[in-house]
């Protein structure tokens, strides 16, 4: 980054930081109007901005939080395509570029892999008291629900294998899914992270519907694809409901994937992300055992959270 000062303005060449600044420049636009210009890669702006950035603007209360939070789901109608992997390793790769964040975990899936890897530790009571069902059932907001892991530095909303009784139970309740979208964007958060089971049912909507980038892993084989077909119809479903600015986006991710099948991919006919997760035994290791990834692991994980935060 790099600095040159005039007397009426600072100019700021930037490149990595790119995405902090649009999100701090957001918070700033809707506290002071206009003074200030963007242009693709360049921004001009006043010494109020500068004192501004000083100040810790990701931990500021009070901003409305469309501003800076970002919700991502994950998505697949395959299971054992990484989901959860990557729910896992992109929180960490997004605590690691952005090491203030305030991160949080939700588990959709019944399976609670999710759950299992960032809370092994507590007991099923606490687990059960805290379940996502229990925003379902109305019984607790989604707010008293976030369960600290401080060995992760971050919140989990956890569940349990009752989900799925649950989400049959509450079927009947047609508001359920715009509830859990408005009552997860008034929750404090810089990134939420939601993990979804592999089949087309509330729960797969509910974190659809609730999120802003729906990630979707896909692998090398057909019915990954024709699966990717599916959730793109769940996914356009949910943005008939919403307006432009509300807009869910959708990117597919390749995953467990070769160099060469990575590239065989770009091929299809699918915009992916330009970052693949390749297939790797240290991966699938560290995802099981709890274990952390290994640097250069790390570092893919990394370079996508760049790419899509
Ligand atoms: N990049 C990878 N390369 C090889 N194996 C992987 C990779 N990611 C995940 N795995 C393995 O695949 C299995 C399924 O992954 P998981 O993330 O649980 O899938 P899902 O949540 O879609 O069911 C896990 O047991 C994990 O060990
Ligand atoms: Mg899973």
């Amino acid at each position: 980054m790099s600095f040159s000062n005039t007397d009426k303005e600072t100019t700021m060449v930037f490149s990595e930081t790119v995405s902090d600044l649009k999100r701090a420049f957001s918070i700033f636009e809707a506290e002071n109007a206009g003074g200030f210009s963007v242009t693709r890669n360049f921004i001009s702006f006043s010494p109020i901005f500068l004192n501004f950035l000083k100040q810790d603007w990701q931990q500021r209360k009070g901003f409305p939080t469309y501003l800076y939070m970002k919700i991502f789901t994950i998505a697949s109608l395959k299971g054992g395509v990484g989901k959860t992997t990557l729910t896992v390793f992109l929180a960490q790769a997004l605590q690691s570029i952005s090491p203030k964040s305030k991160i949080l975990l939700i588990d959709l899936d019944h399976n609670n892999n999710l759950t299992d890897y960032f809370l092994r530790e507590e007991d099923v009571h606490t687990i059960e008291s805290h379940s996502v069902a229990k925003a379902f059932q109305g019984i607790s907001p989604l707010s008293e629900l976030p369960i600290r892991s401080e060995k992760f530095n971050l919140d989990c909303i956890p569940t349990t294998p009752k989900l799925s009784k649950v989400s049959l139970s509450v079927a009947w309740d047609a508001g359920l899914q715009s509830r859990f979208r408005k009552q997860i964007r008034s929750l404090s958060y810089d990134y939420i992270l939601i993990d979804t089971p592999p089949a087309l049912c509330l729960e797969l909507n509910i974190g659809i519907f609730a999120a802003d980038l729906v990630l979707t892993p896909i692998g090398f084989s057909r019915w990954n694809i024709q699966g990717y077909e599916e959730i793109k119809e769940v996914f356009e479903l949910a943005n008939e409901t919403l307006d432009k600015k509300e807009k869910i986006k959708l990117l597919p991710i390749r995953t467990m994937v070769s160099e060469k099948k990575a590239d065989a991919m770009d091929d299809i006919g699918i915009h992916f992300a330009k970052t693949f997760i390749p297939k790797s035994d240290s991966i699938a290791g560290a995802v099981d055992l709890g274990k952390p990834l290994s640097e250069k692991n790390a570092q893919i994980f990394e370079t996508l959270a760049k790419e899509i935060r």
